[in-house]
């Protein structure tokens, strides 16, 4: 880590954490929220690491007040949370549950007093399970029923969410939810899984609409991005990099900016005008970004053009993910540079690592690793900010130690340590970093 002052920031920069409902918030069934499929896939024995579920987790539900504190003691001016969907429509349709916005309410409106912007996103992948037994984003449909959830949301809400985001991360739902299996709802359909990623853009240009009806907060996306290093230097490895970067970086991006479909990945189940619904404007972009991924020609008898490798030669995070700061620099350059005058403003709606924090003999949690890794991705949007590129803020993955998905509570994310069995939280040393990052501005 460099001994060098951290660089100022604009001005009005937003500092921020982010979390997701089914991460953190239990309470799986309290006040009529009804099963998401990551309920049914938490339940289903072989798919979590440690046979763990969400259905308590951080217990958010019932101690936001404790963790808004957090929040405030950090000295944030932002807040990313996502809101269940389940808890908004228990069946994914029809009249919304006032108790389950009930809990929003409240969050909203504690952030607000201690003077943090609510930023809400409407969908961090807890699909309404009944809508995924009506074929969930293979089917049409759903767009619409997201739309439609999207407009009961704002109409609680949208007076005094700051910031809202459609999606997060439909490249992550595609290709681990539908492509390999790996997250719920558990499809293993490989490049079939394409109309998923239409969909998804469907309904995150149809609530755009839903939200502007409502609110006059601006709007954005989360999607992620990973920098492509091609690995080999055959015409079949620059091909396979070329492919794996139009999947993972421009799939969701061109036709949100309004390029259309990159060559060869137009999904076969697009009507006329939805490209135009899709391209609606936004008024940011959400960068989440974890690493670069290494890139070579696949195997003869593969059915993905491209293969994936590990990248060799930088220190690496408990999740093995390369640890590769100007990766991050790379990338915002690099959207600017492809996207040019279509390219909104950018916030960083995501970036943080997994280290196997533990509390030492005195109950202190020390994660030197995590200060450093947020330290050089700060320093890397100091840097594509020098070079022009418009960033204007910056939220942590994550605020809390959270269930990390299929790896269950295996993998620890947040600047707040905590006990899963007595819900105790400890700031890391991590968090006093960040707030004296926060502090000096
Ligand atoms: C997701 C988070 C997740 C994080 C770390 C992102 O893909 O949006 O929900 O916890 O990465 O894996």
């Amino acid at each position: 880590m460099t001994t060098t002052p951290m660089p100022a920031f604009p001005t009005g920069f937003r500092w921020g954490v982010s979390t997701s409902a089914y991460q953190i918030e239990g309470a799986a069934t309290a006040d009529g929220r009804g099963p998401s499929i990551w309920d049914t896939f938490a339940h289903t024995p072989g798919r979590i690491a440690d046979h763990s579920t969400g259905d308590v987790t951080c217990d958010h539900y019932h101690r936001h007040r404790e963790d808004v504190a957090l929040m405030a003691g950090l000295g944030i001016s932002a807040y990313r949370f996502s809101i269940a969907w389940p808890r908004v429509q228990p069946r994914g349709t029809g009249a919304a549950n006032p108790a389950g916005l009930d809990f929003y309410d409240r969050l909203v409106d504690d952030l607000l007093a201690a003077g943090i912007d609510p930023v809400a996103t409407l969908f961090h992948w807890d699909l309404p399970q009944p809508l995924e037994e009506t074929g969930g984003w293979l089917n049409r449909d759903t767009a619409d029923r997201f739309a439609e959830y999207a407009d009961l949301t704002a109409a609680r809400l949208g007076d005094r969410v700051k910031l809202w985001i459609t999606l997060n991360e439909p490249f992550v739902h595609l290709s681990l939810g539908h492509a390999t299996g790996v997250h719920a709802p558990g499809r293993f359909l490989l490049l079939d899984a394409f109309p998923v990623a239409h969909h998804q853009l469907l309904g995150h240009g149809l609530a755009v609409s839903a939200l502007r009806a409502r609110s006059t907060s601006p709007v954005a996306i989360a999607n992620n991005y990973s920098p492509v290093v091609r690995y080999g230097d055959t015409d079949a490895d620059r091909a396979a990099a070329l492919a794996y970067d139009a999947l993972h970086n421009r799939l969701f991006t061109d036709p949100l900016l309004g390029q259309g479909y990159p060559p060869g990945f137009d999904p076969a189940v697009v009507r006329d005008g939805d490209l135009d619904v899709i391209a609606a404007p936004i008024d940011v972009l959400g960068v989440n970004y974890y690493n670069p991924t290494g890139v070579r020609a696949p195997e003869q008898d593969s059915p993905l053009p491209f293969e994936v490798v590990p990248l060799d030669g930088y220190p690496r995070t408990a999740f093995d993910w390369p640890v590769v700061p100007d990766g991050l620099r790379d990338l915002l350059v690099g959207l600017r540079d492809r996207y040019g005058d279509a390219l909104p403003e950018i916030q960083i709606t995501e970036s943080g690592c997994a280290y196997d924090d533990a509390p030492d003999a005195d109950g202190r949690v020390h994660d030197p690793e995590r200060i450093a890794y947020l330290d050089g991705h700060l320093r890397a949007v100091r840097a594509a900010i020098d070079e022009g590129v418009d960033v204007t803020g910056y939220f942590v993955w994550s605020l809390l130690d959270n269930w990390e998905w299929a790896e269950g509570f295996t993998k620890r994310f947040g600047l707040v340590h905590v006990d899963f069995d007595s819900q105790v939280r400890t700031p890391k040393s991590s968090y006093a970093w960040y707030r004296d990052q926060i502090v000096r501005r």
